[in-house]
C-alpha cells in the first residue's frame, strides 16, 4: 500500500437503497444514503482509502460497474438489496472481476423473511456483514482495508 496512492475501495448499492431514510425505518433506520455515503468517505480518508460509491435501481448498471472495477480498484463493497437474493448476473460478474468483495446489508437477513435468507453474493464474498445498521458499511469498510493489507 503506497501512501502516494491509497488503494481504491468501490461502495456499490443496489435497488430502493436511494429511498433510504424514508423507506421503512423500522427496519432500515433513517440515515439517509448521502450520509452513508459521506460516512465511507470520511473514515476512508482516516484510512487512507480513496471511498468510490455508486447506487442504481438497475441491475445491468451495477453490472457494468463491477466490470469497470476490474484493476482498478482494490476491494468492492457491496449492498445489492434485493438483487442479494436474486441475481445470477451479479454473482457472475463478481466472480470476473477478480476483486475480493464484503457484502454488507442493513438489517438481519436472517431474522427476516425465508427468502431474505439465500444471497448468491455470498458465495463469491470474503464475508458478509449484516445487522447492524448503517455502520455496517463503515464495518465493511475497516473489513475491506483489513484483506487489502492482507492481500
Ligand atoms: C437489504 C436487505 C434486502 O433483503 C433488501 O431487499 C434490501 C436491503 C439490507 O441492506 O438490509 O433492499 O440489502
Amino acid at each position: 500500500m503506497s501512501l502516494e496512492n491509497p488503494p481504491r475501495v468501490l461502495v456499490l448499492h443496489g435497488p430502493n437503497l436511494n429511498m433510504l431514510g424514508l423507506r421503512e425505518p423500522e427496519i432500515y433506520g433513517r440515515t439517509t444514503l448521502a450520509d452513508i455515503d459521506a460516512g465511507l468517505v470520511a473514515m476512508g480518508c482516516e484510512l487512507r482509502i480513496a471511498v468510490e460509491t455508486f447506487q442504481s435501481n438497475h441491475e445491468g448498471e451495477l453490472v457494468s460497474k463491477i466490470q469497470e472495477a476490474r484493476g482498478r480498484c482494490a476491494a468492492l463493497l457491496i449492498n445489492a438489496g434485493a438483487y442479494t437474493h436474486t441475481s445470477v448476473a451479479l454473482l457472475d460478474a463478481i466472480l470476473a472481476a477478480g476483486l475480493p468483495v464484503i457484502e454488507v446489508h442493513l438489517s438481519n437477513l436472517y431474522k427476516r423473511e425465508p427468502f431474505r435468507h439465500h444471497s448468491y453474493i455470498a458465495r463469491a464474498a470474503v464475508g458478509q456483514i449484516c445487522g447492524f445498521g448503517a455502520d455496517s458499511y463503515l464495518l465493511g469498510l475497516r473489513a475491506a482495508l483489513g484483506v487489502i493489507k492482507k492481500a
